[in-house]
């Protein structure tokens, strides 16, 4: 717990800093170990380095965690916004998240373009439709713009905000919303959907490692954190075992 604390504290001390110097580094908080010219620019070369030095060898082993949903069904923003996205911001180390927005959906096809129809309505096609997008597009800030939809008031409208909140791609977002990119990618979410091993009975529908069963789904909808932990066959992340991590972070407190 502490660590949760002090690793909040840490960004938002530095956010705090840099608002008052300059309006901040230019870069979204998930790249600013990406390099070590951004790491500087953004004053965290010391977190960097310390994470790039302890992070697990991410091929070895990386918990896969499948999460097929649709954008306006409250269990799946639940299990989104308040089991998913913080397990993985805490365990994103030893974890992989496959999203696949499509979950109940039913697909037609006119001869020219694949039609939906969704659950909870045309909003909800949209908000998908949307979201599938953006992970077609934005590539390691995409996650984050889900979260930020999915947890907001109307999922539909804070699309353009969340989308540039993290990038500014909100033009492809677009275009490819309207066009023939987002028509094929929602075919594709269907039959990735449709192949389900048991097929899904409800969403929001969970695979762990490509598996489904009702002991996994359970334990995700409890406590994923505590599933991926358990799950990864590699040396355990501090997060994990509460130990105290090699070096002293408060190191890189403003
Ligand atoms: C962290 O590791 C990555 C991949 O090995 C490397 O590209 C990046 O420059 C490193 N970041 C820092 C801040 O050293
Ligand atoms: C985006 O979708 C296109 C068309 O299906 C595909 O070729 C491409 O690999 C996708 N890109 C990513 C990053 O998923």
């Amino acid at each position: 717990m502490m660590r949760v604390v002090s690793f909040a504290f840490v960004i938002l001390c530095i956010y705090a800093g840099n608002s008052h110097s300059k309006p901040s580094c230019g870069y979204p908080m998930l790249e600013w170990c990406k390099s070590q010219e951004i790491a500087g620019e953004c004053g965290v070369e010391k977190y960097c380095l310390h994470r790039n030095a302890t992070r697990p060898n991410r091929a070895e082993s990386s918990v896969e965690v499948g999460l097929y949903y649709e954008s306006l069904c409250p269990g799946c923003r639940m299990f989104l916004v308040k089991q998913l996205f913080p397990t993985w911001i805490m365990l994103q180390d030893i974890m992989n998240v496959q999203l696949v927005p499509y979950g109940n959906a039913q697909e037609s096809f006119d001869g020219k373009k694949y039609k939906f129809t969704c659950q909870h309505g045309e909003d909800e096609c949209l908000g998908n439709m949307i979201e599938a997008c953006v992970l077609n597009i934005t590539g390691s800030v995409a996650f984050p713009i889900i979260f930020c939809m999915e947890s907001a008031f109307d999922v539909e409208k804070s699309a353009q905000p969340c989308v540039e909140m993290h990038s500014s791609l909100w033009g492809a977002i677009d275009g490819c919303v309207k066009g023939d990119l987002g028509n094929e990618l929602m075919h594709q979410n269907a039959l990735r959907t449709g192949a389900l091993q048991p097929p899904h009975k409800y969403v929001p529908w969970v695979t762990i490692n490509g598996e489904h069963t009702d002991d996994l789904q359970q334990k995700a909808m409890s406590s994923l954190f505590h599933l991926v932990c358990s799950l990864y066959k590699g040396p355990k992340p501090p997060a994990c075992t509460g130990a105290q991590p090699a070096l002293d972070l408060r190191a890189s407190f403003c």
